[in-house]
């Protein structure tokens, strides 16, 4: 029978968990989102005073991250970001490799210190009160975290007692977290025998354990099977609609687009846009994106001429030239007659509005993903 997270998350628990006798964790487990912090600090308390944007109980926002730094020597890896999380949404964190996902998470799970700014969950001031911010997360990293040769059960008991759950609230929220990432039935295999994809919703159910009011995903999706992926979205979504607050890493574009209402692109360190799915879009401008299909052409042209030729950005990703004309539809003709001059057949050819990989193609001439050729013509 299906967890029904929407209830369990709400507050409104079924009967038998209504039988948990309400101990510190049992309490604490009741669903994110008390709005007023455990540990008698309020959201205005300690935090406001300490530089947190003031904002109302009921939208005060689940996380805040004001100029946040971090440098590896002389490399800045998080160049003065910010941005906010608001209760029971879905942000995206989108970037490409190395833009510095991974390093805004581990601080705001508390597992780095930065080098300047600071980082509230739930009012809570990471630099003055770590402890108490860290109660309220749970932490998916991008490297799965497992025992091996222990069994997806055994591997969720010994997280869950780390994490203070103990009885049948501990068995209650791992037969939850288990069936949430569809691995019920797989609960007593050992870990070794699963796929990466299994192993990584495993990961994720690792990080349901005590019902974290903020949840922090580093790209969970990276390298696994369609079903396994399929699984991690729906969980994902489920655990949006029961208004659990979900901080979503990715480089998937579409994940992004398909889970989020609100996003943040990363590239060097840096937030070079963020705000609405719209609002990002809109940051195109008139571009528009034209795409053609390049896959069966013999002998391709060297792309970064095209480009130069062109003056526009373009990528070529899973057999397609992605050009971004930034002028709009009027530029399409000029480029069309440089396909043509190429050997470029036009048959199949597409005029679309941009997405979210082609604002950051026509942001920074890059593609989003390794392994894809990119480029940007002359500025
Ligand atoms: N411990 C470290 N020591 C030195 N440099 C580091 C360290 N951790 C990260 N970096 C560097 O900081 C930058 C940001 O890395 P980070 O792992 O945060 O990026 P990311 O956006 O998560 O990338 P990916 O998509 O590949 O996971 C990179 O240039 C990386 O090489
Ligand atoms: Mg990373």
């Amino acid at each position: 029978m299906p967890i029904p997270w929407a209830s369990v998350l709400s507050g409104r628990r079924g009967k038998a968990e209504n039988a948990v006798p309400a101990g510190p964790v049992a309490a604490r487990a009741i669903g994110p989102a008390p709005e007023a912090p455990a540990g008698g600090e309020t959201p205005e308390g300690t935090a406001v005073g300490a530089g947190m944007p003031a904002h109302g109980k009921d939208t005060a926002p689940v996380l805040v991250v004001n100029d946040l730094v971090k440098r590896f020597g002389d490399k800045v890896a998080v160049d003065h970001i910010s941005f906010e999380v608001k209760p029971g949404e879905t942000f995206g964190l989108l970037g490409p490799n190395g833009a510095g996902k991974t390093t805004t998470l581990a601080i705001i799970a508390g597992l780095l210190r930065p080098d300047g700014g600071d980082v509230w969950v739930g009012g809570h001031s990471l630099r003055t009160s770590r402890a108490q911010a860290q109660r309220l997360l749970g932490v998916v990293p991008q490297e799965v975290a497992l025992y091996p040769d222990l069994t997806a059960l055994q591997n969720m008991r010994y997280f869950a007692t780390l994490r203070g759950l103990r009885g049948r609230e501990r068995d209650v929220q791992i037969e939850e977290a288990l069936e949430l990432v569809g691995l019920r039935e797989h609960a007593r295999e050992r870990v070794d025998r699963f796929s990466g994809g299994m192993k990584r919703r495993l990961n994720i159910a690792v990080g349901l354990l005590g019902r974290p009011r903020l949840l922090l995903l580093d790209e969970p999706t990276v390298g696994i099977d369609p079903q396994s992926r399929r699984h991690i979205l729906d969980a994902v979504k489920e655990l949006a609609a029961a208004g659990m607050t979900v901080l979503y890493t990715s480089h998937y574009m579409e994940e992004v687009e398909y889970l989020c209402r609100r996003v943040a692109i990363m590239d060097h360190g840096r937030v070079i846009a963020q705000g609405s799915l719209e609002q990002v879009r809109r940051l195109a401008g008139e571009a528009v994106v034209l795409r053609v299909r390049v896959s069966g052409i013999e002998t391709p042209p060297e792309w970064s001429r095209l480009a130069r030729e062109t003056g526009c950005p373009l990528e070529v990703t899973d057999g397609e030239l992605v050009i971004v004309l930034p002028d709009g539809p009027r530029q399409a003709p000029a480029v069309l007659n440089l396909l043509t001059a190429h050997g470029i057949p036009l048959d199949g050819l597409r005029l679309e509005a941009p997405n979210l990989e082609t604002v950051f193609l026509s942001l920074t001439g890059r593609a989003l993903r390794d392994g894809e050729v990119s480029t940007c013509g002359p500025s």
